[in-house]
């Protein structure tokens, strides 16, 4: 069911889960000061407790509402990436909700840039915890038509067109003046060093709950089988006849039914979700992948993918 900003406003204060469109994935938002709307989101989306949810404030004058420190390094990376794919797991306030943050001594924080979710928190002062809106372990939504897909027609929605970015933010941890990836996305390990100043630290003393780790994450219902070279993805091909081809770049085959990612790694990030989704309905045996190059540029797409394919390989 589709809804305006005001009415998504009105919905959000009465405690209410609204899905909301950022640059990265539509979120299923909810008051992150209100437990039962919380408590909403998990029943909604069949999410185990123990993973905690990403708050979302309109800047970062808001940080301090829900970190207890704001350090420099921090400070660093919030003026270099924020308002835009980048989410700061720093450690938090007492008063914020334990079902947030899952019991975790540390809250997430991003900023999303997309222009509807930039309105959507600065008219309502809220600040909203949005995990994906999707079922737990489902491909994430990059449309509405996605979100009322997993979650079913009567989920409220917020309609703000594709998302652009199209995978999930770049998850990093900011602790004792050292920092960590958590989870990779479309800003990159090297731009984050060059921000900080200093290389990530592997391992910190206290080890954050690892996001987005579960086995079957961001998976569709079809078997995915990966490929390194797609030299041997054609010649399986040969052999499965129930199948469909994701490709990146270019394509000289019609064989099958084929399906094409850009060559450039921000284009073929924002095609992805919707991509697999498509690939997902025409309900083939197996989906048969080529990843794209082991360079640092598609890293968090190469990410995705092994995790959806977790079923087969
Ligand atoms: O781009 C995104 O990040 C999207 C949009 C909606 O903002 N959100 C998203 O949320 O991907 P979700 O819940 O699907 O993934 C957030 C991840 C979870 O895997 C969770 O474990 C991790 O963030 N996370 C949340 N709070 C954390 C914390 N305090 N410490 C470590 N990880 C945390
Ligand atoms: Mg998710």
């Amino acid at each position: 069911m589709l809804v305006n900003l005001a009415q998504a406003i009105t919905l959000l204060k009465q405690g209410e889960v609204v899905a909301i469109p950022t640059e990265t994935v539509y979120g299923l938002a909810a008051d992150a000061r209100n437990e039962q709307a919380i408590k909403k989101i998990y029943f909604t989306k069949e999410r185990p407790a123990s993973n905690p949810l990403i708050v979302h404030i309109a800047s970062s004058e808001q940080v301090l509402d829900w970190a207890k420190e704001f350090s420099p390094l921090a400070k660093k990376f919030a003026d270099a990436f924020w308002p835009g794919p980048l989410t700061l797991v720093l450690p938090a306030r007492e008063n914020v909700s334990k079902i947030v943050r899952a019991g975790e001594p540390t809250v997430a924080l991003r900023v999303p840039a997309h222009p509807v979710a930039r309105e959507l928190l600065l008219q309502s002062k809220l600040g909203l915890a949005a995990p994906s809106a999707n079922k737990y372990t489902q491909l994430s939504p990059t449309t509405a038509q996605h979100v009322s897909e997993s979650l079913g027609e009567n989920i409220v929605v917020l309609d703000g067109g594709a998302c652009k970015v199209g995978i999930e933010s770049t998850i990093v941890s900011v602790l004792d003046n050292q920092w960590q990836i958590l989870r990779l996305g479309m800003i990159s390990a090297s731009e984050l060093e060059a921000v900080a100043g200093m290389p990530a630290q592997e391992n910190q003393g206290y080890l954050p709950k690892a996001p987005g780790q579960h086995r079957l994450h961001y998976s569709p219902k079809t078997p995915i089988k990966l490929f390194e070279s797609r030299e041997a993805l054609l010649a399986f091909s040969k052999t499965e006849q129930d199948c469909a081809m994701l490709l990146t770049g270019w394509s000289d085959t019609s064989s099958h039914k084929t399906y094409i990612l850009s060559a450039d790694p921000s284009k073929a990030a924002e095609q992805l979700y919707d991509t697999l989704h498509q690939m997902d309905a025409l309900n083939v045996n197996t989906l048969l992948v080529e990843l794209p190059p082991n360079d640092e540029a598609w890293l968090a797409i190469r990410d995705r993918l092994q995790r959806a394919s977790q079923k087969l390989n």
